[in-house]
């Protein structure tokens, strides 16, 4: 099998690249990445010599790119995470998210659409979204695979877009698709915009943590090797034209968790206790921020026999140990462009 996943040199894909070359040493593995400021080859060290694998640098948006390796190589399957991911970079700049999350997209279902048009019953186009595309939570309730879209920001809008593309594609010229919608992760290699990595580099400066607004948000966060599994999973046993919610079971409101983060930080450290709770900042709230989210992964749980396998404190430990011993790895993602994106947001 020829598969392509895009987005591989980014947080999710490089975990998903590294259990698809992995444990398949019979499928070609072709990593398809633009490398913009969240794709790294370097997370992609332990593999990039595998004789099953192959990178790709370029752009889901280029559909003749897009056409020309997909009749190259002959794909038997696309796992698509290749995305604009950051809901703050989308408030700043929507029009990206639309080129990339959903033409991007387009891109792709076409190519596939054309060139499976004869065996599509043998090929699979597993397309990977998010939580946010359902909206926000109030205080109680579980998103489930039948909880009705309604994206807030630019980027859970321009994910919820790509969704229906995937499934009009499915109804309309039989497209073979799954959709996961997942929801936060955590672990190795996460860029640090996002909150977890972000605190912890800055625990590590000692540069204020900016909580936005009361910090009473609320994410459910899956160790991401775990998502990939459920990848692996969904991608060779899902049903076709079916959506499966994946979650953590693991509710945390943003500031019990940043304390539980400062706690762990001034251990492994060796600071004195509270020494980085003192860098909380509250900070003005996102524009449009959903209060909860919380995902009700039963479906795939009772289907698939899928849970995860990572408490939360283990993950946040591996974690946490993860960007203290790559700090080569955190110094290059933090130099450069980095510097004036924080700029931009923060000051
Ligand atoms: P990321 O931002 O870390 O990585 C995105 C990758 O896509 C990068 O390697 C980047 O270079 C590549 N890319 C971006 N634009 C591209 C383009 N036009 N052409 C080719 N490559 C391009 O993102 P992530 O956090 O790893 O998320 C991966 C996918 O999973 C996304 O589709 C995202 O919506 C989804 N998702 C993420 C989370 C999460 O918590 N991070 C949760 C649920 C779903
Ligand atoms: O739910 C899945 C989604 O999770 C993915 O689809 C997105 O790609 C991913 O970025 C993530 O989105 P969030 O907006 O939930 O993640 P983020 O890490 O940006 O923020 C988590 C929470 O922390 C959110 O309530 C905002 C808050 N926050 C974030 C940052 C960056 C802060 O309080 N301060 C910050 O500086």
């Amino acid at each position: 099998m020829n598969i392509l996943i895009t987005g591989g040199a980014g947080f999710i894909g490089s975990h998903v690249v590294r259990e698809f070359v992995n444990r398949y040493p019979t499928y070609h593995i072709f990593n398809l990445d633009a490398l913009t400021y969240a794709g790294n080859l370097e997370n992609l060290k332990d593999v990039e010599g595998a004789s099953n694998y192959t990178f790709i640098k370029g752009d889901i948006v280029d559909a003749g790119l897009i056409n020309t390796i997909f009749e190259k190589y002959q794909f038997d399957g696309v796992v698509h995470l290749a995305a604009e991911s950051h809901v703050d970079r989308s408030i700043t700049d929507p029009l990206a998210f639309v080129h990339t999350n959903i033409i991007g997209t387009v891109n792709l279902l076409n190519a596939a659409r054309d060139m499976w048009k004869d065996d599509s019953d043998k090929k699979r186009f597993y397309h990977v979204s998010t939580d946010e595309v359902y909206g926000s939570l109030g205080a109680e309730g579980l998103f489930t695979e039948s909880t009705a879209y309604d994206p807030n920001s630019p980027y859970s809008a321009s994910k919820a877009s790509s969704d229906h593309f995937v499934r009009a594609y499915g109804e309309t010229y039989g497209l073979p698709y799954v959709i996961t919608n997942c929801s936060n992760n955590y672990g190795p290699n996460h860029f640090p915009e996002k909150l977890i990595p972000l605190f912890i580099h800055n625990i590590i400066e000692n540069k204020p943590l900016p909580v936005y607004g009361d910090g009473k948000y609320t994410r459910d966060w899956l160790f991401v090797e775990d998502h990939a599994v459920a990848i692996d999973l969904v991608f060779h046993q899902g049903k076709n034209h079916e959506t499966y919610n994946i979650g953590g079971f693991n509710e945390w409101q943003n500031i019990d968790l940043v304390k539980l983060l400062c706690r762990l930080m001034d251990q492994k450290l060796n600071r004195p206790d509270g020494s980085s709770e003192k860098l909380i900042t509250y900070v003005k709230d996102r524009p449009g921020h959903d209060l909860r989210y919380a995902i009700d992964a039963d479906k795939i749980n009772k289907e698939l026999g899928w849970k995860p396998s990572v408490t939360f404190e283990q993950g946040l430990e591996r974690t946490i140990d993860w960007y203290l011993n790559n700090e080569v790895w955190l110094k290059n993602v933090t130099s450069g462009d980095y510097q004036a994106y924080y700029q931009k947001m923060y000051n």
